[in-house]
């Protein structure tokens, strides 16, 4: 397989090879990503609302997002690193967002940063850029901003020309991709279309260059309902509650531990 993905890499697959994106948290499931071969592992902030129990990707910081950063970059050695800066960490002035964005880079030893939002982040994306750190834009229904614009798929009548502007400002910003969530598939094609750069697709259906999704929902680890565009390739609830349950009924009979397992 080759060597480590750049953001070279991912450009040039635009029109000719799908690009294959997911997110991960933790060391043991890096390692199995990376021995797959993706081409972007992101450390999402869905890790708030996923392993971490909380309600939204509201309440997760940097220190928090540098931990898991740090556990996936020690094993996923191929894919291009991208750290998701989490609600707060981009929004109190450029500044403060690049210092954050170094701390991906030099702490979590991610490849580049991702910053959800359209044009009122395009001067702070161009900052960070001007810096040496490569940034992917995040634009349609935003779950960093669902206080303020809720969880509506994005792309009808007039949402349509401003998304299709938001990704063209955020490409002149210097952006090496966008992911697209949540929005019509034909908006979604029109925008991969109009843009020399990848979009990457979560629920933005079949014509994004290329697609991302939760590993724990694709894993079938976090609870129903999922949300349409979800595809559960396993159910690792069932498997683990299976494994548990058997753990601890062999424990009070007394069948584990066996004659193997002692010292
Ligand atoms: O945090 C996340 O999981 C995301 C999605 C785009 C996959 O931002």
């Amino acid at each position: 397989m080759k060597e480590k993905i750049t953001i070279s890499d991912i450009i040039q697959k635009k029109g000719k090879e799908k690009i294959v994106a997911i997110t991960c948290y933790d060391a043991l499931i890096a390692e199995i990503e990376d021995k797959i071969g993706f081409d972007i592992i992101l450390v999402g902030d869905s890790v708030s609302n996923t392993l971490l129990g909380n309600e939204d990707t509201l309440r997760i910081g940097m220190d928090e997002m540098i931990i898991f950063a740090k556990a996936v970059s020690k094993k996923a050695k191929r894919a291009l690193l991208v750290g998701d800066m989490p609600f707060a960490s981009f929004q109190i002035s450029k500044e403060e967002a690049l210092k954050n964005a170094l701390r991906f880079i030099k702490e979590g030893y991610m490849d580049a940063v991702k910053i959800e939002g359209g044009r009122e982040f395009s001067e702070t994306i161009k900052y960070i850029v001007k810096s040496g750190i490569p940034v992917m834009g995040h634009i349609g229904l935003l779950p960093q901003f669902y206080l303020s614009y809720g969880f509506k798929v994005k792309g009808k009548k007039e949402e349509r020309e401003k998304l299709l502007e938001d990704a063209k400002i955020l490409e002149e910003s210097g952006v090496f991709a966008i992911v697209l969530e949540g929005i019509y598939e034909d908006v979604a094609k029109e925008i991969t279309e109009s843009l020399k750069i990848p979009t990457i697709g979560i629920g933005a259906g079949r014509f994004c260059d290329g697609q991302i999704l939760v590993v724990y929902d694709i894993l079938g680890l976090t609870p129903p309902p999922y949300p349409k565009f979800v595809k559960n390739y396993s159910n690792l609830r069932e498997i683990i509650e299976k494994a548990l349950l058997e753990y601890k009924e062999e424990v009070m009979s007394g069948k584990y531990p066996e004659e193997k397992h002692i010292y």
